[in-house]
Protein backbone atom coordinates (compact mmCIF):
# COMPACT_ATOMS: atom_id res chain seq x y z
CA UNK A 1 0.00 0.00 0.00
CA UNK A 2 2.59 2.44 1.19
CA UNK A 3 4.63 1.21 -1.89
CA UNK A 4 1.75 2.07 -4.37
CA UNK A 5 1.47 5.52 -2.68
CA UNK A 6 4.53 6.36 -2.58
CA UNK A 7 5.06 5.43 -5.93
CA UNK A 8 1.84 7.62 -7.22
CA UNK A 9 2.25 10.12 -5.11
CA UNK A 10 6.49 10.59 -5.62
CA UNK A 11 8.10 12.63 -3.43
CA UNK A 12 5.00 15.10 -3.23
CA UNK A 13 3.03 12.81 -1.33
CA UNK A 14 5.80 11.85 0.90
CA UNK A 15 6.37 15.74 1.19
CA UNK A 16 2.76 16.28 2.13
CA UNK A 17 3.25 13.19 5.25
CA UNK A 18 5.99 14.86 6.22
CA UNK A 19 5.09 17.98 5.85
CA UNK A 20 1.06 16.87 8.22
CA UNK A 21 3.56 15.31 10.49
CA UNK A 22 5.20 18.25 10.85
CA UNK A 23 2.34 21.11 11.48
CA UNK A 24 0.61 19.38 13.82
CA UNK A 25 2.32 16.76 15.93
CA UNK A 26 0.95 16.35 18.93
CA UNK A 27 -3.01 15.73 17.42
CA UNK A 28 -1.64 13.35 14.78
CA UNK A 29 0.79 10.91 18.04
CA UNK A 30 -1.76 11.00 20.02
CA UNK A 31 -4.35 10.17 16.99
CA UNK A 32 -1.85 6.55 16.31
CA UNK A 33 -1.83 6.27 20.22
CA UNK A 34 -5.24 5.91 20.59
CA UNK A 35 -5.14 3.78 17.16
CA UNK A 36 -2.29 1.03 17.85
CA UNK A 37 -4.48 0.96 21.34
CA UNK A 38 -7.64 0.35 19.97
CA UNK A 39 -5.94 -2.29 17.17
CA UNK A 40 -3.51 -4.12 20.48
CA UNK A 41 -6.34 -4.15 22.82
CA UNK A 42 -9.59 -5.64 20.02
CA UNK A 43 -6.41 -8.23 19.27
CA UNK A 44 -6.03 -8.99 22.63
CA UNK A 45 -9.06 -9.86 23.29
CA UNK A 46 -9.22 -11.90 20.14
CA UNK A 47 -6.17 -13.22 21.03
CA UNK A 48 -7.25 -14.01 24.62
CA UNK A 49 -10.91 -15.50 23.65
CA UNK A 50 -9.24 -17.84 20.97
CA UNK A 51 -6.61 -19.06 22.88
CA UNK A 52 -9.22 -20.07 26.37
CA UNK A 53 -11.24 -21.94 23.13
CA UNK A 54 -7.98 -23.86 22.13
CA UNK A 55 -7.22 -24.88 25.61
CA UNK A 56 -10.68 -25.89 26.10
CA UNK A 57 -11.02 -27.66 22.60
CA UNK A 58 -7.08 -29.51 22.94
CA UNK A 59 -7.71 -29.55 26.22
CA UNK A 60 -11.00 -31.80 25.92
CA UNK A 61 -9.95 -33.18 22.53
CA UNK A 62 -6.20 -34.54 24.14
CA UNK A 63 -8.37 -36.33 26.89
CA UNK A 64 -10.62 -38.27 24.53
CA UNK A 65 -7.58 -38.96 22.38
CA UNK A 66 -6.17 -40.26 25.76
CA UNK A 67 -8.48 -42.25 26.51
CA UNK A 68 -9.57 -43.68 23.62
CA UNK A 69 -5.63 -44.01 21.98
CA UNK A 70 -5.39 -46.82 24.68
CA UNK A 71 -8.17 -48.51 23.27
CA UNK A 72 -7.49 -47.71 19.73
CA UNK A 73 -4.00 -48.54 20.87
CA UNK A 74 -4.53 -52.16 21.64
CA UNK A 75 -7.37 -53.05 19.16
CA UNK A 76 -5.13 -52.30 16.48
CA UNK A 77 -1.56 -53.04 17.89
CA UNK A 78 -2.12 -56.85 19.21
CA UNK A 79 2.18 -56.56 19.06
CA UNK A 80 2.08 -54.88 22.25
CA UNK A 81 2.14 -57.54 24.77
CA UNK A 82 -0.49 -55.77 27.37
CA UNK A 83 -2.58 -55.44 24.76
CA UNK A 84 -2.57 -58.67 23.84
CA UNK A 85 -3.22 -60.24 26.98
CA UNK A 86 -6.03 -57.98 27.91
CA UNK A 87 -9.37 -60.21 28.00
CA UNK A 88 -11.78 -59.10 25.53
CA UNK A 89 -14.07 -56.38 26.67
CA UNK A 90 -17.19 -57.47 24.65
CA UNK A 91 -17.66 -61.20 25.39
CA UNK A 92 -20.34 -61.46 22.37
CA UNK A 93 -19.00 -62.39 18.81
CA UNK A 94 -19.94 -63.83 15.36
CA UNK A 95 -17.24 -66.64 15.64
CA UNK A 96 -19.11 -70.08 14.60
CA UNK A 97 -18.10 -73.03 17.43
CA UNK A 98 -15.40 -74.21 14.59
CA UNK A 99 -13.27 -71.39 14.32
CA UNK A 100 -13.69 -70.28 18.18
CA UNK A 101 -12.48 -73.61 19.37
CA UNK A 102 -9.31 -73.37 16.71
CA UNK A 103 -9.12 -69.98 18.02
CA UNK A 104 -9.40 -70.67 21.86
CA UNK A 105 -6.65 -73.59 21.21
CA UNK A 106 -3.89 -71.30 20.82
CA UNK A 107 -1.66 -71.85 23.67
CA UNK A 108 2.45 -70.89 24.84
CA UNK A 109 4.62 -73.54 24.33
CA UNK A 110 6.66 -71.67 26.97
CA UNK A 111 5.50 -72.40 30.66
CA UNK A 112 7.14 -69.75 32.05
CA UNK A 113 5.44 -66.37 31.90
CA UNK A 114 7.44 -63.14 30.99
CA UNK A 115 4.71 -60.95 33.39
CA UNK A 116 3.51 -61.67 36.49
CA UNK A 117 0.51 -63.90 35.81
CA UNK A 118 -2.63 -63.98 38.65
CA UNK A 119 -4.04 -66.90 37.60
CA UNK A 120 -7.91 -66.70 37.84
CA UNK A 121 -10.99 -68.58 37.95
CA UNK A 122 -13.57 -68.69 35.79
CA UNK A 123 -16.85 -69.50 36.51
CA UNK A 124 -18.80 -71.15 33.90
CA UNK A 125 -23.06 -71.16 34.34
CA UNK A 126 -24.67 -73.36 31.91
CA UNK A 127 -28.38 -72.22 32.78
CA UNK A 128 -31.91 -72.29 31.27
CA UNK A 129 -32.89 -68.84 31.71
CA UNK A 130 -32.06 -66.71 34.61
CA UNK A 131 -30.08 -67.47 37.76
CA UNK A 132 -32.06 -67.42 40.86
CA UNK A 133 -29.82 -67.93 43.26
CA UNK A 134 -27.47 -64.95 41.56
CA UNK A 135 -27.72 -62.89 45.01
CA UNK A 136 -25.80 -65.41 46.82
CA UNK A 137 -22.98 -65.05 43.74
CA UNK A 138 -22.94 -61.51 44.19
CA UNK A 139 -22.21 -61.54 47.64
CA UNK A 140 -19.60 -64.43 47.13
CA UNK A 141 -17.74 -62.76 44.67
CA UNK A 142 -17.81 -59.28 46.29
CA UNK A 143 -14.34 -58.37 46.98
CA UNK A 144 -12.36 -60.78 45.12
CA UNK A 145 -12.19 -58.99 41.92
CA UNK A 146 -9.18 -59.85 39.26
CA UNK A 147 -9.02 -63.32 40.52
CA UNK A 148 -12.35 -64.65 38.72
CA UNK A 149 -14.05 -64.01 35.57
CA UNK A 150 -17.95 -65.33 34.93
CA UNK A 151 -19.18 -66.92 31.76
CA UNK A 152 -23.21 -67.47 31.32
CA UNK A 153 -24.13 -69.88 28.90
CA UNK A 154 -28.48 -69.86 28.48
CA UNK A 155 -31.32 -71.34 26.26
CA UNK A 156 -30.69 -68.51 22.92
CA UNK A 157 -34.14 -67.02 23.20
CA UNK A 158 -33.04 -65.80 26.95
CA UNK A 159 -32.45 -62.50 27.02
CA UNK A 160 -30.29 -61.62 30.50
CA UNK A 161 -31.28 -58.79 32.75
CA UNK A 162 -28.46 -57.39 34.84
CA UNK A 163 -27.85 -54.34 35.98
CA UNK A 164 -24.65 -52.67 35.70
CA UNK A 165 -23.40 -52.91 39.06
CA UNK A 166 -23.96 -56.62 38.82
CA UNK A 167 -21.20 -59.21 37.86
CA UNK A 168 -23.04 -61.33 35.88
CA UNK A 169 -23.85 -58.00 33.63
CA UNK A 170 -22.86 -58.41 30.15
CA UNK A 171 -21.21 -61.90 30.68
CA UNK A 172 -23.53 -64.19 28.76
CA UNK A 173 -21.42 -65.96 25.58
CA UNK A 174 -22.70 -66.73 22.10
CA UNK A 175 -24.88 -69.58 23.14
CA UNK A 176 -27.00 -72.30 20.96
CA UNK A 177 -29.99 -74.68 22.49
CA UNK A 178 -28.48 -77.56 24.11
CA UNK A 179 -30.95 -80.74 25.57
CA UNK A 180 -29.86 -82.54 28.61
CA UNK A 181 -28.30 -85.54 28.24
CA UNK A 182 -26.90 -85.00 24.82
CA UNK A 183 -24.67 -83.89 22.74
CA UNK A 184 -25.70 -80.43 22.59
CA UNK A 185 -25.46 -80.33 26.41
CA UNK A 186 -21.53 -81.16 26.27
CA UNK A 187 -21.06 -78.95 23.13
CA UNK A 188 -22.29 -76.14 25.11
CA UNK A 189 -19.46 -77.06 27.85
CA UNK A 190 -16.98 -76.89 25.51
CA UNK A 191 -18.03 -73.24 23.97
CA UNK A 192 -18.11 -71.89 27.86
CA UNK A 193 -14.57 -73.54 27.82
CA UNK A 194 -13.48 -72.20 24.36
CA UNK A 195 -14.82 -68.63 25.57
CA UNK A 196 -13.47 -68.77 29.00
CA UNK A 197 -9.65 -69.90 27.39
CA UNK A 198 -10.18 -66.45 25.08
CA UNK A 199 -9.08 -64.59 28.40
CA UNK A 200 -5.28 -65.52 29.23
CA UNK A 201 -5.08 -65.85 32.57
CA UNK A 202 -8.03 -67.87 33.35
CA UNK A 203 -6.28 -70.71 34.56
CA UNK A 204 -9.30 -72.93 36.48
CA UNK A 205 -12.71 -73.51 34.83
CA UNK A 206 -16.12 -74.41 37.24
CA UNK A 207 -18.57 -75.59 35.23
CA UNK A 208 -22.14 -74.69 37.52
CA UNK A 209 -25.68 -74.59 37.17
CA UNK A 210 -27.98 -72.30 38.13
CA UNK A 211 -29.22 -74.37 41.41
CA UNK A 212 -25.96 -74.24 42.52
CA UNK A 213 -24.53 -72.80 45.05
CA UNK A 214 -20.91 -72.17 46.89
CA UNK A 215 -20.35 -73.37 50.00
CA UNK A 216 -17.64 -71.71 51.32
CA UNK A 217 -16.29 -68.74 50.56
CA UNK A 218 -14.12 -67.08 47.73
CA UNK A 219 -11.00 -67.37 49.77
CA UNK A 220 -11.13 -70.97 50.70
CA UNK A 221 -12.24 -71.82 47.40
CA UNK A 222 -9.45 -69.87 44.92
CA UNK A 223 -6.74 -71.54 47.62
CA UNK A 224 -8.43 -74.90 47.52
CA UNK A 225 -8.66 -74.93 43.50
CA UNK A 226 -5.48 -73.36 42.97
CA UNK A 227 -3.39 -75.40 45.54
CA UNK A 228 -4.48 -78.76 44.09
CA UNK A 229 -2.33 -80.92 41.79
CA UNK A 230 -5.25 -82.64 40.27
CA UNK A 231 -8.17 -80.91 38.70
CA UNK A 232 -11.45 -81.83 39.85
CA UNK A 233 -13.76 -84.05 37.80
CA UNK A 234 -15.46 -87.14 39.20
CA UNK A 235 -14.14 -90.23 37.53
CA UNK A 236 -15.19 -93.94 38.12
CA UNK A 237 -15.68 -97.22 36.91
CA UNK A 238 -19.27 -98.23 37.37
CA UNK A 239 -19.87 -101.81 36.68
CA UNK A 240 -23.75 -101.91 36.83
CA UNK A 241 -26.31 -100.72 33.96
CA UNK A 242 -25.73 -97.53 34.32
CA UNK A 243 -21.97 -97.58 34.05
CA UNK A 244 -20.54 -100.42 31.81
CA UNK A 245 -24.31 -101.27 30.62
CA UNK A 246 -24.39 -97.79 28.63
CA UNK A 247 -20.86 -98.59 26.78
CA UNK A 248 -21.59 -99.86 23.47
CA UNK A 249 -18.98 -101.40 21.15
CA UNK A 250 -18.93 -99.18 18.48
CA UNK A 251 -16.79 -96.93 19.87
CA UNK A 252 -13.86 -99.46 19.65
CA UNK A 253 -11.35 -98.84 19.15
CA UNK A 254 -11.10 -95.22 20.85
CA UNK A 255 -12.90 -96.63 24.00
CA UNK A 256 -13.06 -100.27 25.58
CA UNK A 257 -15.30 -101.35 27.90
CA UNK A 258 -12.05 -101.49 30.40
CA UNK A 259 -11.68 -97.05 29.80
CA UNK A 260 -15.24 -96.14 29.92
CA UNK A 261 -15.60 -93.82 32.91
CA UNK A 262 -18.82 -92.12 34.53
CA UNK A 263 -18.97 -89.11 36.27
CA UNK A 264 -21.02 -86.01 37.24
CA UNK A 265 -21.37 -83.18 34.57
CA UNK A 266 -20.09 -80.82 37.14
CA UNK A 267 -15.84 -80.76 37.42
CA UNK A 268 -12.95 -78.16 37.62
CA UNK A 269 -10.43 -78.80 34.98
CA UNK A 270 -7.25 -76.46 34.40
CA UNK A 271 -6.17 -75.08 31.46
CA UNK A 272 -3.79 -77.74 30.27
CA UNK A 273 -7.54 -80.25 30.77
CA UNK A 274 -9.41 -77.65 29.04
CA UNK A 275 -7.23 -77.56 26.01
CA UNK A 276 -7.75 -81.54 25.82
CA UNK A 277 -11.53 -80.85 25.91
CA UNK A 278 -11.85 -77.96 23.18
CA UNK A 279 -9.05 -79.86 20.70
CA UNK A 280 -11.05 -83.07 20.48
CA UNK A 281 -11.64 -84.55 17.38
CA UNK A 282 -10.66 -88.00 18.11
CA UNK A 283 -13.07 -89.22 20.94
CA UNK A 284 -16.17 -86.44 19.82
CA UNK A 285 -17.25 -88.86 16.76
CA UNK A 286 -17.55 -91.93 18.67
CA UNK A 287 -19.71 -90.50 21.48
CA UNK A 288 -21.74 -88.24 19.27
CA UNK A 289 -22.82 -92.05 17.24
CA UNK A 290 -22.90 -94.16 19.91
CA UNK A 291 -23.84 -92.56 23.52
CA UNK A 292 -27.24 -91.61 23.37
CA UNK A 293 -30.19 -91.62 25.79
CA UNK A 294 -29.97 -93.57 28.09
CA UNK A 295 -26.32 -93.28 27.53
CA UNK A 296 -26.23 -89.50 29.04
CA UNK A 297 -23.25 -88.31 27.08
CA UNK A 298 -22.33 -85.70 29.92
CA UNK A 299 -22.28 -87.77 32.28
CA UNK A 300 -18.79 -90.23 29.93
CA UNK A 301 -17.56 -88.21 27.38
CA UNK A 302 -14.84 -86.04 29.56
CA UNK A 303 -14.60 -88.53 32.41
CA UNK A 304 -13.51 -91.28 29.72
CA UNK A 305 -11.47 -89.43 27.82
CA UNK A 306 -9.19 -87.50 30.24
CA UNK A 307 -9.33 -90.99 32.16
CA UNK A 308 -7.36 -92.33 29.03
CA UNK A 309 -5.32 -89.32 28.04
CA UNK A 310 -4.42 -87.77 31.31
CA UNK A 311 -5.22 -90.05 34.28
CA UNK A 312 -2.55 -89.12 36.32
CA UNK A 313 -3.93 -85.34 36.49
CA UNK A 314 -7.29 -86.01 38.00
CA UNK A 315 -8.86 -86.13 41.62
CA UNK A 316 -11.33 -88.28 40.31
CA UNK A 317 -14.21 -86.83 42.47
CA UNK A 318 -16.44 -83.62 41.53
CA UNK A 319 -16.64 -80.98 44.00
CA UNK A 320 -19.85 -80.36 43.70
CA UNK A 321 -22.04 -82.02 46.51
CA UNK A 322 -24.91 -83.49 44.92
CA UNK A 323 -27.95 -85.60 46.67
CA UNK A 324 -29.22 -88.93 44.92
CA UNK A 325 -30.19 -90.45 48.18
CA UNK A 326 -34.16 -90.11 47.57
CA UNK A 327 -33.36 -92.04 44.32
CA UNK A 328 -34.63 -91.98 40.84
CA UNK A 329 -32.63 -89.82 37.58
CA UNK A 330 -32.92 -86.55 39.46
CA UNK A 331 -31.09 -85.47 42.30
CA UNK A 332 -32.68 -84.05 45.53
CA UNK A 333 -33.95 -80.47 45.36
CA UNK A 334 -34.00 -78.19 48.02
CA UNK A 335 -36.22 -75.44 48.89
CA UNK A 336 -36.86 -72.90 51.50
CA UNK A 337 -37.75 -75.76 54.61
CA UNK A 338 -34.62 -77.97 53.79
CA UNK A 339 -32.22 -74.65 54.76
CA UNK A 340 -30.89 -74.78 57.88
CA UNK A 341 -26.98 -74.41 59.50
CA UNK A 342 -27.31 -78.06 60.41
CA UNK A 343 -28.70 -79.34 57.03
CA UNK A 344 -25.02 -77.54 55.93
CA UNK A 345 -23.61 -79.13 58.98
CA UNK A 346 -24.74 -82.62 58.03
CA UNK A 347 -23.97 -82.24 54.32
CA UNK A 348 -20.08 -81.19 54.96
CA UNK A 349 -17.30 -82.35 56.74
CA UNK A 350 -19.14 -85.81 57.11
CA UNK A 351 -16.68 -87.70 55.03
CA UNK A 352 -13.35 -87.55 54.32
CA UNK A 353 -11.52 -86.87 51.29
CA UNK A 354 -8.04 -87.39 49.40
CA UNK A 355 -6.52 -83.95 48.89
CA UNK A 356 -2.93 -83.66 47.29
CA UNK A 357 -2.11 -87.31 49.14
CA UNK A 358 -3.92 -86.47 52.17
CA UNK A 359 -7.12 -87.01 54.21
CA UNK A 360 -9.17 -84.07 54.70
CA UNK A 361 -12.58 -82.69 55.59
CA UNK A 362 -12.63 -80.40 53.71
CA UNK A 363 -14.28 -82.28 50.22
CA UNK A 364 -16.93 -80.04 48.53
CA UNK A 365 -16.69 -76.46 47.68
CA UNK A 366 -20.66 -76.33 45.81
CA UNK A 367 -23.55 -78.15 46.10
CA UNK A 368 -26.76 -78.50 44.16
CA UNK A 369 -29.89 -78.66 43.49
CA UNK A 370 -31.42 -75.53 45.06
CA UNK A 371 -34.89 -74.33 44.42
CA UNK A 372 -35.37 -70.23 44.07
CA UNK A 373 -37.25 -70.21 47.30
CA UNK A 374 -34.12 -71.17 49.23
CA UNK A 375 -32.59 -68.05 48.19
CA UNK A 376 -33.52 -65.80 51.27
CA UNK A 377 -32.72 -68.41 54.11
CA UNK A 378 -29.61 -69.07 52.46
CA UNK A 379 -29.02 -65.10 52.78
CA UNK A 380 -29.75 -65.10 56.31
CA UNK A 381 -27.04 -68.06 56.40
CA UNK A 382 -24.45 -67.28 54.47
CA UNK A 383 -21.87 -65.22 56.62
CA UNK A 384 -22.24 -67.77 59.64
CA UNK A 385 -22.43 -70.81 57.76
CA UNK A 386 -20.10 -70.36 54.22
CA UNK A 387 -18.12 -67.57 55.73
CA UNK A 388 -19.22 -64.94 53.18
C1 LIG B 1 -17.88 -72.24 10.65
O1 LIG B 1 -17.58 -71.50 9.50
C2 LIG B 1 -16.60 -72.09 8.66
C3 LIG B 1 -16.29 -71.11 7.54
O2 LIG B 1 -17.45 -70.58 7.00
C4 LIG B 1 -17.11 -73.42 8.14
O3 LIG B 1 -16.14 -74.05 7.35
C5 LIG B 1 -17.46 -74.30 9.32
O4 LIG B 1 -18.03 -75.52 8.89
C6 LIG B 1 -18.45 -73.59 10.26
N1 LIG B 1 -18.63 -74.42 11.44
C7 LIG B 1 -19.83 -74.64 12.00
C8 LIG B 1 -19.83 -75.48 13.23
O5 LIG B 1 -20.85 -74.17 11.57
C1 LIG C 1 -35.06 -55.48 33.31
O1 LIG C 1 -34.88 -55.10 34.67
C2 LIG C 1 -35.41 -53.85 35.00
C3 LIG C 1 -35.05 -53.53 36.43
O2 LIG C 1 -34.35 -54.54 37.04
C4 LIG C 1 -36.92 -53.85 34.77
O3 LIG C 1 -37.44 -52.58 35.06
C5 LIG C 1 -37.19 -54.22 33.33
O4 LIG C 1 -38.59 -54.33 33.13
C6 LIG C 1 -36.54 -55.53 32.98
N1 LIG C 1 -36.75 -55.80 31.57
C7 LIG C 1 -37.12 -56.98 31.11
C8 LIG C 1 -37.23 -57.11 29.64
O5 LIG C 1 -37.32 -57.94 31.85
C1 LIG D 1 -7.58 -91.11 39.21
O1 LIG D 1 -7.79 -92.30 38.49
C2 LIG D 1 -6.73 -92.66 37.61
C3 LIG D 1 -7.10 -93.94 36.86
O2 LIG D 1 -8.44 -94.17 36.77
C4 LIG D 1 -5.46 -92.86 38.39
O3 LIG D 1 -4.40 -93.15 37.52
C5 LIG D 1 -5.14 -91.59 39.18
O4 LIG D 1 -4.01 -91.78 39.97
C6 LIG D 1 -6.33 -91.23 40.06
N1 LIG D 1 -6.05 -89.94 40.71
C7 LIG D 1 -5.78 -89.83 42.02
C8 LIG D 1 -5.50 -88.47 42.54
O5 LIG D 1 -5.75 -90.79 42.75
C1 LIG E 1 -13.42 -67.40 54.74
O1 LIG E 1 -13.88 -68.41 55.57
C2 LIG E 1 -12.93 -68.80 56.57
C3 LIG E 1 -13.50 -70.00 57.31
O2 LIG E 1 -14.88 -69.99 57.37
C4 LIG E 1 -12.66 -67.61 57.48
O3 LIG E 1 -11.70 -67.96 58.45
C5 LIG E 1 -12.14 -66.45 56.67
O4 LIG E 1 -11.98 -65.32 57.46
C6 LIG E 1 -13.10 -66.13 55.52
N1 LIG E 1 -12.47 -65.16 54.65
C7 LIG E 1 -13.04 -64.04 54.31
C8 LIG E 1 -12.26 -63.15 53.39
O5 LIG E 1 -14.17 -63.76 54.63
Amino acid sequence: MQGSLRLVNGENGKETVSSNTRTVPGKSWSFRILYFFLIFLVLGLGVCILSMNMIRYFGLRNMVLRESSSLEHCSDNINNLECWLRPPSNLMHNMNDTELFWRATFAPRMNEYPYKRIPKLAFMFLTRGPLPLSPLWERFFRGNEGLYSIYVHSLPAYRANYSRSSVFYGRQIPSQVTEWGKMSMCDAERRLLANAMLDLSNEYFVLLSEACIPVRNFTIVYRYISKSRYSFLGSYDDRGPYGRGRYNKGMEPEVTLEQWRKGSQWFEVNRELALRIVEDKFYYPKFKEFCKPACYVDEHYFPTMLTIEVPRLLANRSLTYTDWSRGGPHPATYGKNDISKEFFDKISGRKMCVYNHRLVFLCQLFARKFAPSALQPLLSLSSEVFGY
